[in-house]
């Protein structure tokens, strides 16, 4: 059976660093052509996306592999098949699968029955691919991981999750402040004060998001209403805003040079101002494209050095 990388701490401290630093080489440097040659990828959708989607699929082509998009629609899936027999087949045929899916243990099901790693591209729980990129840009932007602070304000969703953990994982002080209920889950949060214990990383838990913002070198936000959550908008919007908004005031409590990060894509006035989403302190443009540099890293590590496969 193969490693899978389903959520941030199923990588070590060491591999997580390993994967941004050959990140950041690739970008500047430009990525290894035959990295993935012979490699086979099948990218299994359940939900829509940009940037996962295009950053994976020129990811695996700049790095000489191939993939299949599968939007689970049009699978045997969509029909009632098992995913354990979806994991079991595809496995088969293919070197690794990338996949969206609405509930996490759709993926966990899928890597207990897959013999090729999974790669969680987005579920309701975890974004791993995502806080890879972002603390890239955090590394970017401040060439270190030590005496660092994020601020996530918002939903305490997959994003915040990963990137709770990331932060962890990493020695990066984190700090979230959501309204009661929007909390991340604790058993997540459990796992994060566990990796910060190992790393010295502190992690703050608030509901004031002037709190959390203190101090902070980035000020992180996602969506208010996730994917699969729409059912849910009224209830959120109520609970999250006016408080809950990054706007440039909520800024000014920050580090003076604090950067504005989102995972995207971006509801201008909802979660954040327009003026601070598109504003110069804003990197998000930035942690889009790194999408594809961390993936690139991850994939040829996963291949080529950590040989999971
Ligand atoms: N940030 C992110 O995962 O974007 P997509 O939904 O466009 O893939
Ligand atoms: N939290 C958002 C992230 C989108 C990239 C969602 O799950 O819809």
């Amino acid at each position: 059976m193969s490693r899978h990388y389903l959520e941030v701490l199923d990588l070590s401290r060491a591999e997580f660093i390993e994967a941004v630093r050959t990140a950041v080489r690739f970008k500047s440097a430009g990525y290894p052509p035959d990295g993935l040659r012979g490699r086979t990828i099948a990218m299994v959708f359940e939900k829509p996306s940009t940037r996962t989607r295009v950053s994976f699929t020129s990811a695996i082509r700049r790095l000489g592999g191939s993939y299949d998009y599968l939007a689970s629609t049009e699978l045997q899936l969509a029909r009632g098949e098992p995913v354990s027999d979806v994991g079991r087949v595809l496995s088969r045929y293919v070197d690794g699968l990338v996949c969206r899916v609405y509930s996490h243990s759709t993926l966990e099901t899928l890597a207990a029955n897959s013999s090729v790693p999974v790669i969680n591209a987005l579920s309701d729980r975890h974004h791993p691919c995502q806080a890879l990129a972002d603390l890239m840009t955090v590394f970017e932007v401040k060439k270190t991981f030590s005496g660092i602070k994020v601020a996530f304000i918002g939903d305490g969703n997959n994003v915040a999750t990963s990137l709770m953990q990331a932060c962890a994982l990493t020695g990066v002080d984190f700090a979230i402040a959501s309204p009661r209920g929007f909390w991340v889950p604790e058993e997540e949060t459990k796992k994060a004060l566990e990796a910060a214990q190992q790393s010295g990383a502190e992690v703050t838990l608030t509901d004031d998001p002037e709190e959390a913002v203190r101090g902070a070198d980035f000020v992180y936000t996602d969506v208010f209403v996730s994917m699969g959550f729409e059912a849910e908008r009224e209830q959120r919007l109520k609970a999250f805003l006016p408080l809950y908004r990054v706007t440039r005031e909520l800024l000014s409590h920050a580090k003076p040079d604090a950067k504005f990060m989102h995972c995207m894509p971006v509801k201008r006035g909802e979660e954040v101002e327009a003026e601070v989403a598109d504003g110069p302190r804003s990197v998000m443009y930035d942690q889009a494209e790194n999408r594809m540099h961390t993936e690139a890293s991850l994939l040829y590590l996963i291949y080529r050095r950590w040989r999971w496969l």
